[in-house]
């Protein structure tokens, strides 16, 4: 075919195709795809300007006009398609579902923190610490020597049987080395006593194992453990110390009194009172956690047995100390109302977010 009469009549059905293809795009995507194929390198009307070398230079001028006009009837058409698709988006925006501006938003998820017993935990290991106890920490898993024999328990005391503690078996240890989940942080004493020569004045914290289970008592709960050795120590230092913690947690005019106690490692022993925190005016008398007593029981205490001294040798003819352990789980208990501690180990994030 001549070139002249073939870009003629390619010019003439490509302007009767891109009207028909920019009218059929429904996006600006599809429109910019559609003009891509017409005016692009590859594209209709570029394949035919390749034929214009072919042309006879007396009609190239003409030709080459026509194929402008073209190219401009094509780019001024796809700016007409280009703002009417847009309009009609911005259409489809205005008259859509508006967003509900009153919904409630996405709240980041809740930010975790530590768990109230260890909350409680360390903030009693901070109040002695602050009085110039050092922290030091024990094992769960514990020789009978350390958390009974050493402390002067009698092998017959009813804590050693089996009944009350969690005994434990260890593949060929010796017949006399007998192994317990320990039942307090006593052990603590034993070991750290052994291990330094006094003076010294000691905090430990973690959990102790007994075989008891109901609303106040679980077979896994957590003590702190207290201990100061040095020469010419008295009751009356157990009594400052002692003192200042209650003070410390319950209010700087709370009352303190100290009862006497047993425990087979101290001698004398007490059980340390702090006036109760819960009776008002109106419960006086019939308070549902003193039970009328008016005091609440905090700790047992009491001043190191030499006997304990000797078996960590320690001369307790130079050396006394005091002792003291409570029960985290009582104070965490007493502080936030908790009638249950079995709530402290069930870990319902409805409970634990409370804290
Ligand atoms: N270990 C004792 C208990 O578990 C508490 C205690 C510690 C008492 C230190 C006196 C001295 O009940």
């Amino acid at each position: 075919m001549d070139p002249t009469a073939e870009i003629e009549s390619g010019l003439s059905a490509f302007g009767e195709d891109f009207r028909a293809q920019f009218a059929a795009a429904s996006s600006e995507q599809d429109l910019r795809a559609a003009r891509a194929e017409l005016l692009g390198k590859k594209g209709r009307l570029t394949q035919l300007l390749k034929l214009m070398g072919k042309v006879p230079a007396d009609k190239r001028r003409e030709l080459g006009e026509a194929v402008n006009a073209t190219k401009q009837e094509v780019e001024q058409s796809f700016e007409a398609r280009l703002k009417e698709l847009g309009a009609a988006a911005r259409k489809a925006d205005l008259e859509a579902t508006p967003f509900d501006l009153s919904m409630p938003g996405r709240s980041p998820a809740p930010r975790g923190h530590l768990h109230p017993l260890t909350q409680v935990r360390d903030e009693i290991l901070d109040t002695f610490r602050d009085l110039g106890f050092s922290v030091a920490w024990g094992p769960q898993v514990e020789l009978e020597s350390n958390n009974f024999t050493k402390l002067a328990f009698p092998p017959d005391h009813p804590a050693t049987d089996m009944q009350d503690s969690f005994w434990v078996k260890v593949e060929g240890a010796p017949a006399d080395a007998r192994v317990l989940l320990r039942t307090h942080t006593s052990n603590v004493q034993v070991r750290e006593m052994s291990r330094h020569e006094p003076p010294m004045a000691v905090v430990s914290g973690g959990a102790v194992f007994r075989r008891d289970d109901d609303v106040t008592h679980s077979p896994m709960f957590h003590q702190i453990e207290g201990f100061l050795v040095d020469e010419n120590v008295s009751f009356a230092h157990l009594k400052g110390v002692l003192t200042a913690f209650a003070q410390r947690m319950y209010g700087e005019h709370v009352s303190v009194r100290f009862r006497p106690s047993y425990f087979p490692f101290v001698e004398p022993g007490a059980e340390l009172d702090v006036e109760c925190v819960f009776c008002t005016e109106t419960t006086k008398g019939d308070c549902r956690v003193c039970k009328g007593t008016r005091w609440l029981e905090v700790l047992g205490c009491g001043m190191v047995h030499p006997a304990v001294l000797e078996h960590c040798n320690i001369d307790s003819e130079r050396f006394t100390g005091f002792a003291f352990g409570l029960g985290v789980e009582r104070v965490a208990m007493l502080r936030y109302g908790i009638p249950d501690i079995r709530v402290l180990f069930e870990n319902d994030p409805r409970f634990l977010a409370q804290f």
